[in-house]
């Protein structure tokens, strides 16, 4: 075993969609070394996030929450399964990354710290967007993940609009044999 954990983290508003099954072809191709998991954010739904940074402080994770931050913490490589909605991660992706502002405010998880050196990939089906509409979408994640210290390890992008349809996209699917290696 190496010590690469891949947490494949989805957030599709429907279950075997496009983003989902390109991410589920290019895990295919990691080495059987390399673990894998996979955590669906939308089901159960993550609780609303709460911005208490000045004023109540924040108190300890509920057992779920601390369930998915001890996950996210394992884990060398998050890979955020996330199609475009509105030119924006769809909302369960956007929660997760908000409840960092919790997790990084609770000294025993020492979050900040263990997240540095992690890497962040991007696996997103959109329907037809160029690539100045992806591009807001793509750098916040960029940003927000290189803002607790993460590397970036690239996006793999597939135009695909109905189930099914990233088989229809064959530089997509060309690029998710060697994704990961890159
Ligand atoms: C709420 C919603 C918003 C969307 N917004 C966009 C968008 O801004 N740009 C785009 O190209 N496609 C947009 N789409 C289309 C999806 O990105 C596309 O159907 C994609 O294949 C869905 O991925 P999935 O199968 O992994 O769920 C939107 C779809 C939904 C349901």
């Amino acid at each position: 075993m190496t010590d690469r954990r891949f947490l494949f983290l989805l957030s599709s508003a429907r279950s075997g969609g496009n983003s989902e099954m390109l991410a589920r072809e290019a895990a295919a191709f990691l080495p059987v070394d390399v673990a894998q998991s996979w955590c669906n954010l939308t089901a159960p739904a993550l609780p609303a996030f709460e911005d208490l940074r000045h004023g109540a402080s924040y108190g300890p994770l509920s057992p779920a929450m601390a369930e998915l931050a001890d996950l996210t913490l394992q884990a060398s490589d998050l890979v955020f399964v996330a199609p475009l909605y509105w030119y924006s991660l769809p909302a369960p992706a956007k929660l997760y990354l908000d409840h960092w502002s919790h997790w990084m405010r609770r000294p025993e998880l020492n979050f900040k710290a263990r997240m540095a050196g992690k890497r962040a990939w991007l696996i997103m089906a959109h329907a037809g967007s160029t690539e100045a509409e992806i591009a807001p979408a793509r750098e916040g994640l960029r940003l927000a993940t290189a803002y607790v210290g993460m590397m970036w390890g690239g996006a793999l992008i597939c135009d695909a609009n109905a189930p099914g349809d990233w088989q229809k996209d064959p530089q997509a699917q060309s690029t998710a044999k060697h994704f990961f290696a890159a």
